[in-house]
């Protein structure tokens, strides 16, 4: 009875200024996702609860902020944000938000709500990089080894290999699952990716986040952690993952 939220209280946006929203006569917390019903449109705006001022609310939008006016009735959701995960993600293309982009219909199956924000592990029980990761590209394995567990860094200008590297990785590693997160690509790059770097091969065994670089700040933020979070999911089923 603790922590059953029985009344559902709803609050008012009063000021936007930038991609902050204001809202008074809600309660929420740090990290909550609130509904912001805007008439006239079929789904309400998600937004995210970031700070708080002079008895306001500050919320972030998941989303466009385009038909919000004030007075727009708010709700908080009550939890944080949380995505559809399960196995039948493999070969899917999602959005910084965790939602189907490639028009295969919404993730089924067992998918089950997935918190976004995990926790890192404590550093003593992490394990120690013991094991070779074959990368499946000759020169990297030869010259440059890497260690399953290891972050690896591939800096350059444009055009000099970086996603075609990046594709080859994802074809011919020694990983069960890939997971890739193309933050902030241009949008026509996108397409380019998935069908000449990754190719069908590739994308069978690769979960693909994309958050483009017209997409609002908050989204290309939390689909990194939306990438991250489907990583972990398929960690802890035992799955060797590429991030
Ligand atoms: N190892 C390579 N040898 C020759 N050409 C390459 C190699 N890797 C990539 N390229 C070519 O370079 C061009 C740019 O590669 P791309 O991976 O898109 O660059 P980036 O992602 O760093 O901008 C592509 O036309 C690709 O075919
Ligand atoms: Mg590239």
């Amino acid at each position: 009875m603790k922590a059953a939220r029985l009344l559902k209280l709803t609050g008012q946006v009063t000021r936007v200024i930038g991609l902050t929203v204001e809202v008074q006569g809600i309660n929420a917390s740090i990290g909550e996702v609130c509904e912001i019903a805007v008439p006239g449109e079929p789904e309400a705006i998600r937004a995210e609860v970031v700070g708080f001022r002079d008895g306001s609310t500050l919320l972030m939008p998941l989303g466009e902020l385009r038909g919000i006016h004030q007075g727009c009735s708010v709700t908080p959701g009550g939890g944080s944000f949380k995505i559809k995960v399960g196995e039948q993600l493999l070969g899917r293309v999602l959005n910084g938000l965790g939602e189907p982009l490639d028009g295969l219909g919404p993730v089924g199956g067992h998918a089950m709500d997935y918190p976004v924000d995990g926790r890192p592990p404590n550093p003593l029980q992490r394990k120690r990089i013991t094991e070779v990761f074959a990368t499946g590209v000759r020169a990297v394995d030869a010259l440059l080894t890497c260690g399953r567990g290891q972050r690896l860094g591939i800096f350059s200008g444009s055009g000099v290999g970086k996603s075609t590297l990046l594709g080859m990785i994802a074809r011919y590693s020694s990983a069960d699952v890939n997971v890739i997160s193309l933050t902030g690509e241009r949008g026509r790059e996108v397409l380019d990716f998935i069908e000449t770097d990754l190719g069908p091969e590739g994308l069978r065994r690769s979960v693909v986040v994309a958050a483009t670089s017209e997409q609002p700040a908050l989204v290309r933020l939390k689909g990194a952690f939306v990438a991250s979070a489907i990583a972990e999911y398929f960690r802890d089923r035992g799955k060797n993952v590429l991030l």
